[in-house]
């Protein structure tokens, strides 16, 4: 009889502990975005600082990186679209190769020297002063197998000098001089993600943003991807569609105002929302078990890595059905970036 009595508590005492546990789980800090629910937003502005009327830094450019870094980061650098978002014409052979010889579009692009875009369009760039482009309005629409498929706006070619500054320059180019609108390199250089460098890191790894040591913050690196991957947001100080002097490592909601809404958009497509809905999940949501590198590699451009995160309500973004097995079709747009 006692025997029995005695295990009977340590049957309770055992519920009571799986109870316990649950409850800590449930509540804990690291609880999963539904669970975040029960709590109160976040206000996105808390954290961190910006560089809003601070002068535009200096920083190592990427050639320079790129002399120490050829063998690790070298080989792969220049297939990213990262590095390829703007290029120049006489260095882009593929790419020229669709225009030569297309008596009609060679015609109607006359006197352009860069392309921006690869993957879906192409926009026509010619150098107008120091850090600005013209940009011309004819865009080439891609097909899968990246030959052009049709012309968009062609009937009227025109060259605009003013929109690429005010509408563009921030996300597909670098360090963007809030007074001038100029930018200072073209396409994207190492800077707009590893902020500023400083050469102390050769010897210690942890003064260098995203190195192995220094990617453990959720918020900071939400908050460098957010400046260009939240479209249609917008700088509260400028008023433009991209950021303020924003360096990587700062909080980008201090002046950058956006619409979270856009996570529940069901009109947006799912490569856009995706975003949206992890970037709220950090900065409003608190959830910081996932983040943008938990399924990105920048340097090798894949999201093979996707694949081994644990089942989480985003998942449903873009898979449905059984074990989640369908994948939902989506086509990328945005007004901001006119395709
Ligand atoms: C300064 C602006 C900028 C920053 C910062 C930035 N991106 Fe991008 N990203 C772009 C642009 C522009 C493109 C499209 C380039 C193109 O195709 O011309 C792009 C494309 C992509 C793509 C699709 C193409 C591919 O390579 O797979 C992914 C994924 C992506 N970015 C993820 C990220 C992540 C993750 C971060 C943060 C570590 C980040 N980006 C930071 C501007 C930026
Ligand atoms: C707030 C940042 C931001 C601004 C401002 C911006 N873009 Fe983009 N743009 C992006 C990002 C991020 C991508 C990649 C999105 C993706 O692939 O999902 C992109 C992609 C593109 C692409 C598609 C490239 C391809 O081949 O897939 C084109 C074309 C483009 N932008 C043109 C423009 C033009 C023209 C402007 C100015 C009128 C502009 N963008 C302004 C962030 C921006
Ligand atoms: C679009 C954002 C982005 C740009 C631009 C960028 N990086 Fe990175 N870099 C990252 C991220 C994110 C990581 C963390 C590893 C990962 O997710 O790929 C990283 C990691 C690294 C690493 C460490 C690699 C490792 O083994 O962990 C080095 C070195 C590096 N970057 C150098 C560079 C250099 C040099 C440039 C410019 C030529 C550059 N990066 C441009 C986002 C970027
Ligand atoms: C003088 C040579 C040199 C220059 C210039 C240089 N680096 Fe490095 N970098 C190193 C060395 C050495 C290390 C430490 C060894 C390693 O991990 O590669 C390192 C490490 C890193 C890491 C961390 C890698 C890790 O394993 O965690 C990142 C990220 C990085 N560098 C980015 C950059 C960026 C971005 C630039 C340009 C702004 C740059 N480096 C310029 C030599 C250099
Ligand atoms: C749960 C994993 C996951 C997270 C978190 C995530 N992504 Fe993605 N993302 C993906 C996958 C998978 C794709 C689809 C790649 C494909 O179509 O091959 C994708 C596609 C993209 C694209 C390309 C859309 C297109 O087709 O042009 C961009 C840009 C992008 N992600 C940026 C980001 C940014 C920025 C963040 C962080 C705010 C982020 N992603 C967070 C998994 C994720
Ligand atoms: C932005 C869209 C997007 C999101 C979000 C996304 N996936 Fe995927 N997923 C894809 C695409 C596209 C593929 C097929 C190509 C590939 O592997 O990138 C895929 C493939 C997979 C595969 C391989 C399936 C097979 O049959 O081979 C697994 C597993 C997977 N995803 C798991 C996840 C998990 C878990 C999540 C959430 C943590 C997630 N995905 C979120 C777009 C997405």
């Amino acid at each position: 009889m006692l025997v029995r009595l005695k295990f009977i508590g340590w049957i309770t005492a055992l519920k009571l502990l799986i109870v316990f546990s649950a409850t800590l789980w449930m509540f804990g800090s690291k609880g999963t975005a539904q669970d975040q629910t029960l709590r109160k937003p976040l206000d996105p502005k808390a954290w961190g600082s910006n560089h809003l009327g601070k002068p535009r830094p200096d920083y190592v450019s990427g050639d320079e990186c790129l002399f120490c870094h050829r063998n690790d980061i070298g080989p792969t650098w220049q297939k990213t679209s990262h590095a390829l978002t703007i290029r120049e014409r006489v260095g882009a052979p593929g790419l020229e190769s669709m225009i030569t010889g297309q008596a009609g579009i060679e015609k109607l692009t006359t006197g352009f020297d860069f392309f921006l875009g690869s993957r879906h369009r192409l926009r026509f760039l010619k150098k107008d002063g120091y850090g600005k482009f013209a940009l011309l309005n004819v865009q080439a629409v891609l097909n899968n197998d990246g030959r052009i498929e049709k012309l968009v706006e062609s009937e009227k070619p025109a060259w605009d000098k003013d929109k690429f500054a005010s509408r563009c320059a921030g996300c597909h180019a670098t360090a963007v001089d809030p007074a001038t609108k100029a930018f200072s390199s073209f396409s994207l250089d190492c800077y707009t993600c590893h902020g500023v460098v400083s050469l102390d890191h050769t010897n210690d790894t942890s003064l260098v943003l995203l190195s192995k040591k220094r990617r453990n913050d959720a918020k900071v690196i939400t908050s460098l991807c957010a400046q260009c991957h939240l479209r249609e947001g917008r700088s509260n100080s400028t008023g433009l569609p991209y950021p303020n002097n924003f360096i990587a490592g700062d909080n980008l909601f201090q002046d950058f105002e956006v619409d979270f809404s856009k996570a529940d958009d069901g009109d947006l497509n799912a490569g856009d929302r995706h975003v949206w809905r992890n970037v709220r999940d950090v900065v409003i949501n608190g959830d910081e078990s996932i983040n943008c590198l938990s399924c990105h590699q920048v340097h090798v451009s894949s999201s093979f890595k996707h694949r081994r995160v644990l089942r989480a309500p985003i998942c449903s973004e873009c898979h449905q059905g059984d074990g989640f097995k369908e994948l939902k079709r989506y086509v990328v747009h945005s007004r901001l970036c006119e395709y």
